[in-house]
């Protein structure tokens, strides 16, 4: 079968690398894809947002399977277009995606099907939102409602960073029209936590557990960024509380939107603040996280293409996953400057050397070829992930591959993985498998 990949990052890399170990694939297609995803999958010159040029370039390629990396197709509806056209897709109608487009539609969703998430205000008028603040006081995190590339929410220590927020956002509009409305909400304390099922609608099926780093700078500082790098799997998610995320978020999100005429299908991620006390949901997103994709499809055993084609025809409860029991490591190369400015265009050195390795691979998000020559195209340039015996032994694996590649400026996390073994020490729990998968 001839399978479709939409998107252009290290997720995408990941996801047409898995696919192609799929007996049952013959050809590979990527839209636009990278200089990487261009070693091992045909490119095609299309952008993610241009649903109608896509749906016509896969009844023309008589394409088998469509699989969505990032929101944006989600959000204009592709999975809508294409299924209108009897093509099959693995991704969320526009419908069901709102819970990751509209951060106040997921918010209100929550609340009524009582499902743990900070508390809140949704507004679209500022001099509203501002009262509120003025009220329940800070710290606390004003949200665009809409999709803002990861940029529209703002962490606020003082009320006065949170008027200056609702400001930036609603009077300046600095994210146009996502910005029409603002979710004014709690900040909570403890350790983040990405959680990922695949769901026809009915079953949730989870995926192994995950954490994602997402500040700039080690120890969690700096500015967010879309994600520095990715471990798989979590100490900090034991089976008790895996099966009780599925309890608790995923089965009654998923029974929610059925209630409501919408059938997910697709991956459901939830971003989860865990602490001795609760389980909370800041978010939910509606396809694979960019990095936590690429330790998990390393991981990943079964064959995907199984997978999902029995969501898209509603027989995920006679799946089951299976999992390499080593733990992955990502760790994201990024460019100086990310996630400010940063420049392109730099030579990168060193790939060739890891052309066969043979402990992980060298996924690529921002990349060009120039010349023969791979080059710097994006703020995330590599995706560098690898498996080990244990955690510190893919940490040693992942570090010694990032150290023999090199561009003028690369920057990246030197601390990748530690919150598990930190998580562990603190706990004093053993370093096997308490986090099954
Ligand atoms: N209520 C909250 N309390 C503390 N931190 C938060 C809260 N909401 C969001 N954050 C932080 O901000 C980041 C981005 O927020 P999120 O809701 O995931 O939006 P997006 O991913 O769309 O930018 C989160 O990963 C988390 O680090
Ligand atoms: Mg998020």
């Amino acid at each position: 079968m001839k399978v479709l990949v939409i998107g252009s990052g290290g997720r995408e890399h990941a996801l047409v690398w898995k696919i192609r170990q799929s007996p049952r694939v013959s050809r590979v297609f990527c839209a636009p894809g990278n200089a990487g995803i261009g070693e091992i999958a045909d490119l095609v010159s299309l952008t993610p947002d241009d649903i109608h040029g896509l749906r016509r370039f896969a009844q023309q390629e008589g394409v088998d399977l469509t699989v969505v990396g990032p929101e944006l197709p989600l959000s204009l509806g592709l999975v809508d277009e294409f299924e209108a056209y009897g093509l099959r897709v693995f991704g969320p109608t526009r419908q069901a995606a709102q819970l990751e487009t509209s951060k106040a539609f997921a918010k209100e969703f929550m609340r009524r099907q009582g499902i743990p998430t900070p508390y809140f205000g949704v507004f679209s008028d500022p001099d509203e939102a501002q009262r509120y603040i003025a009220e329940v006081g800070a710290p606390i995190v004003v949200k665009a409602d809409g999709l803002a590339a990861g940029k529209g929410v703002m962490i606020c220590p003082t009320v006065q960073e949170a008027y200056e927020a609702v400001d930036e956002i609603m009077r300046a509009r600095l994210f146009g029209d996502a910005g029409d409305r603002v979710v004014v909400e709690e900040f909570l304390e403890g350790e983040e936590v990405s959680f990922l099922a695949f769901t026809d609608g009915q079953t949730v099926l989870p995926l192994a557990t995950a954490q994602d780093h997402k500040r700039a700078f080690d120890g969690d500082r700096g500015p967010n960024t879309g994600g520095m790098g990715a471990y798989s799997p979590t100490p900090l998610v034991t089976p008790a509380l895996a099966d009780r995320i599925v309890q608790e978020v995923m089965i009654p999100a998923v029974k929610g939107l059925r209630q409501r005429d919408i059938v997910y299908k697709g991956i459901l991620y939830a971003g989860l603040m865990v602490s001795r006390e609760s389980v909370k949901v800041l978010e939910f997103n509606a396809r694979f996280g960019d990095p936590e994709c690429q330790p998990l499809m390393l991981r990943l055993r079964s064959d995907l293409v199984e997978v999902m084609e029995a969501v898209i025809e509603g027989r995920l409860a006679e799946v089951t996953l299976s999992w390499d029991p080593r733990p992955a490591v990502c760790v994201v190369l990024a460019a100086e400057g990310y996630p400010g400015m940063y420049e392109t265009g730099k030579i990168i050195t060193g790939l060739d050397d890891l052309q066969h390795w043979q402990d992980g691979v060298v996924f690529h998000a921002g990349t060009a070829k120039v010349d023969g020559a791979f080059t710097t195209k994006g703020g995330r340039v590599l995706a560098v992930t690898a498996l080990g015996a244990d955690i510190p032994a893919a940490i040693t694996t992942v570090y010694q591959a990032v150290k023999k590649i090199s561009w003028p400026g690369m920057h990246y996390r030197h601390d990748i993985g530690q919150r598990a073994l930190l998580y562990r020490a603190t706990l004093g729990q053993n370093s096997s498998g308490e986090a099954g998968q």
